[in-house]
């Protein structure tokens, strides 16, 4: 019996399908799940949630550290506007932990169709969870401490995937790269500038229309070279792959997917016809184990050139029309025509209009093949973006044996977190997202997604300098640390701002920090713990700690308080215990200063990282030049904080 099974009860509601986020086959228990009560005719789970309660997880969501007060809705969801009153993103982690500061469980609901987690929502003192379809392996956890109740989780759901080191370096992204000239010069900007940066992210634009695992010869041409010689400079190119797979005749990978019947499939039996950057496709079945050991291989086109690294987009899947709906929408539009249009017909006409893209109904028009199971999609949504990122994960241990692949998805599910990290989507060059980064890191942390990180800067709207800089200097501590901005803003690379030199510094302490980084975060991933944690998992005794949620613990030394509003010159940071603050504004140009716990207001300029060393505990630096997780990085110094 697994050291585990103590720590946790498995209730069983309808008929679960393995959806692959558990390792451990955990016997099921009779009865209720307590501290839950289960209402059979509600289909409903409801906690009592006492005055003390805390509730942390679920991920990649909005708002705060404690999720209490509000009602999220794991449905994957391909939307850049995550507002506060946003239920859902693109991610579900349905883990939950509840604490008092006495007790604590937690709660693991192991159901990929929609969950709704109404905490104190619809009333403040009740957590109720409910699934649309309760076909659900409802799990209950039990330990002393809330990062007891992490590791337990973890176990129950397996390690963390690990990227290669050199993934820890800065990353310049930008959706409108559209030649090797192009990048190039962003290259060339980063290398006049003297700001190292370590990958350039490839976007849809470098492929043949939109298609998967091509590259358009004329705008790259020769692209194998091109890999290298970037290489050559020390910079990694990171293309990505998109969920959908253009319809055209003669396209290999269309072609053989329809031949071997590996993409979803309506009722009828015919392929689902959607819409998204190629025009119309197909999905990829990636719940059907052939079609994804299929796909997967695909991306041997690219790792055979040199690529070392992906990020999976699109794959909630995002759909902008299907073709069926589009039907309906002209249809309805037809009706419109020539009447009068009042203000209630404008407002459904409206809606008519706007229900083309991500329609939940068209989640309810197609099939997978799950495992030999006929399942259809909405019920199994959450799912997709998981098997996406798994089909190439397992894929690279066969087309790049010798190599370690960097990997990353925007829709997820738990156990996705075995094969590849997150990016947070499409965020606002808004300071309000800069916050919601810093609040998110530890939920993501907890749920097991370790490499994961937003868009630095802000992808949608233009960003500022004193954003970017505000950003990048907590960014530095995110394992995924990538600049990256839509089609059509500002140009956002770090060269382009008139502070170069302070970009300049950050980067380089960046790198400087990479060896504590890369240290913490694998001892994270290979103890089942956190990178990044809220304070309160640490100094659970100090009441205090309850409400920082704009102080992070990065790693076993360091307490981060990262500045997020603009014009601010220093804020106030809470202290649990007796710390040296380190107010760096380059690797080797810093302030040591030793304050004593409880509240201060310290400065810190727009150049300013304030990063706080732990009683007992040392911070090593590397120094930089060296490239980031080569063997050879030599620690240049330590600093203790020692009484
Ligand atoms: C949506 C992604 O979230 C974004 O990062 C990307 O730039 C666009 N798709 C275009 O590929």
């Amino acid at each position: 019996m697994s050291e585990g099974y103590g720590k946790i009860k498995k209730y069983i509601y309808g008929t679960p399908l393995k959806t692959g986020a558990v390792v451990l086959d955990i016997p099921a228990s009779d009865g209720t799940p307590a501290p839950f009560t289960y209402d059979a005719a509600g289909d409903t789970f409801t906690y009592n949630l006492k005055d003390r309660d805390m509730v942390f997880g679920l991920g990649e969501t909005v708002r705060g550290i404690n999720k209490r007060g509000w009602r999220y809705t794991s449905n994957n969801s391909d939307d850049p506007h995550h507002e506060e009153t946003k239920e859902s993103l693109y991610a579900s982690q349905n883990f939950l932990i509840i604490d008092d500061g006495a007790e604590c469980f937690g709660v693991f609901v192991d159901n990929p169709g929609t969950v709704t987690f109404d905490i104190g929502y619809t009333s403040a003192g009740v957590l109720t969870i409910k699934a649309q379809y309760n076909d659900t392996d409802f799990y209950v956890l039990n330990g002393d401490t809330p990062l007891e109740l992490v590791t337990t989780f973890r176990k129950l759901v397996g390690k963390s995937y690990i990227p290669p080191l050199w993934a820890f370096g800065y990353g310049q992204s930008r959706w409108g790269y559209k030649t090797a000239g192009d990048i190039r010069a962003v290259a060339k900007g980063y290398k006049e500038a003297g700001i190292p940066v370590d990958m350039i992210y490839m976007d849809i634009d470098y492929m043949q229309d939109f298609k998967d695992f091509t590259v358009n010869p004329e705008r790259f041409p020769d692209f194998e070279n091109f890999v290298q010689e970037m290489k050559e400079q020390g910079i990694r190119l990171i293309p990505i792959i998109d969920a959908g797979v253009k319809i055209e005749d003669g396209y290999e990978i269309y072609e053989e997917g329809v031949k071997n019947g590996f993409f979803c499939k309506k009722e009828d039996g015919t392929n689902l016809v959607a819409a998204v950057w190629p025009g119309k496709v197909h999905f990829p079945d990636f719940l059907n184990f052939k079609a994804a050991e299929w796909f997967g291989r695909k991306y041997k086109a690219l790792t055979d050139a040199g690529i070392e690294g992906f990020w999976n987009d699109m794959n909630e899947p995002a759909i902008f029309y299907t073709e069926d709906h589009l039907k309906e929408v002209f249809d309805g539009i037809d009706e419109y025509k020539g009447k009068e249009i009042d203000i209630w017909e404008y407002f459904k006409f409206n809606d008519l209009v706007s229900s083309l893209s991500n329609n939940p109904e068209d989640y309810k028009r197609f099939y997978h093949d799950f495992n030999g199971v006929k399942v259809r999609h909405d019920k199994v949504h959450n799912l997709y973006g998981f098997y996406m990122t798994k089909s190439a994960g397992e894929a690279f241990k066969e087309i790049a044996p010798d190599k370690d692949i960097l990997l990353f998805s925007r829709a997820s599910y738990t156990g996705m977190h075995r094969y590849g990290g997150v990016w947070t989507g499409d965020n606002f060059a808004w300071w309000s997202h800069l916050l919601l980064n810093i609040k998110m890191m530890p939920s993501l942390n907890m749920t097991g997604f370790l490499y994961s990180g937003a868009d630095i800067g802000g992808f949608n709207a233009n960003t500022t300098e004193d954003l970017m800089m505000r950003w990048v200097e907590f960014g530095l501590f995110t394992p995924l640390f990538r600049n990256h901005s839509a089609l059509g803003t500002r140009d956002q690379e770090l060269y382009r701002f008139e502070r170069k030199k302070d970009f300049k510094n950050l980067i380089e302490l960046r790198h400087a920090l990479a060896p504590y980084i890369i240290r913490n975060f694998c001892y994270a991933a290979e103890n089942d713990t956190m990178y990044i944690k809220p304070l309160w998992f640490e100094y659970r005794g100090d009441e205090r700690t309850r409400e920082v949620e704009d102080q992070l613990l990065v790693g076993d030394s360091i307490m981060i308080a990262p500045v997020y509003e603009q014009n601010a010159t220093g804020r106030y940071v809470y202290l649990p215990e007796k710390m040296k603050m380190l107010r760096f504004r380059s690797y080797d140009d810093y302030d040591e200063e030793i304050l004593e716990a409880g509240d201060h207001y310290v400065k810190a300029a727009l150049n300013e990282v304030l990063v706080f060393l732990r009683s007992g505990k040392e911070l090593t630096l590397a120094k930089p030049g060296s490239r980031v997780g080569e063997a050879d990085v030599k620690i240049d110094k330590t600093i203790f904080f020692k009484e």
